[in-house]
């Protein structure tokens, strides 16, 4: 297949990577990681905001590759814990500190103990999603979406990944881990924005102009 039928996702996440297989199924683009293409990729994330770590992550995926690259950068921002972890959340360990060691449950509850005590009205929370395409000319176009809801008491669900157990979506009163995947991406932050995505990797393979 022509390389430039490829669509590499920029990402190390497998719970990521396991929504982008469904959210771009159909595409018209054959998905790979840089792993599968033989690549190491592991940008450092040095952005201060969604936009511009999914920017630098697409286009170092892009450089590595040769390929257009797709990388997501997303997160959840807690309203009672002034927006974080935000840009943090895969190595949130605590306010000011990082630490990429920690696994998924242990940042759920770091910051479930962050808002112990926190009523239910004041545990309103977002999922933020950014997704920057980058196309070997140069051009990078980005499109985001957003998923509200709030935090609950304890975890609860198998499905998804990171923060998904203790995010409740209160018209269901469910976390996003007891929604079965294909209505998580329904509503997801992650769903809305590939919703945009598809039509930007649609013009580029219909050889919209990208200069
Ligand atoms: P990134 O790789 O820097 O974009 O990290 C995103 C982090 O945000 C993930 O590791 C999760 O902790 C969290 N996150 C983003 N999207 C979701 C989601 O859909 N469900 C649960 N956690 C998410």
């Amino acid at each position: 297949m022509d390389v430039s039928a490829r669509l590499v996702i920029a990402t190390n996440n497998p719970g990521k990577l396991r929504e982008f297989r469904e959210l771009l199924d159909g595409c018209g683009f054959e998905l790979v990681t840089p792993g599968e293409l033989g690549v190491p990729f592991d940008p450092l994330e040095t952005g201060s905001t969604f936009e511009e770590n999914a920017t630098l992550k697409a286009v170092a995926a892009m450089r590595a590759t040769g390929c257009i690259a797709l990388a997501d950068d997303s997160g959840l921002e807690v309203d009672a814990l002034d927006g974080r972890p935000g840009v943090h959340s895969a190595r949130y360990a605590g306010p000011g500190r990082l630490d990429a060691a920690l696994s998924d449950e242990d940042r759920v509850r770091v910051v479930l103990d962050e808002l112990r005590g926190v009523p239910e009205g004041r545990r309103t929370a977002r999922f933020r999603c950014v997704i920057a395409i980058a196309t070997p000319d140069g051009e990078v176009r980005t499109v985001a979406g957003v998923f509200e809801g709030r935090i609950g008491d304890a975890p609860r669900g198998e499905h998804g990944f990171g923060y998904d157990p203790v995010f409740v979506v209160p018209e269901l009163g469910m976390t996003s881990a007891e929604l079965p995947p294909a209505q998580k991406n329904a509503m997801s932050h992650r769903g809305q924005a590939a919703l945009k995505a598809r039509e930007i990797l649609r013009q580029i393979s219909d050889g919209y102009p990208t200069t």
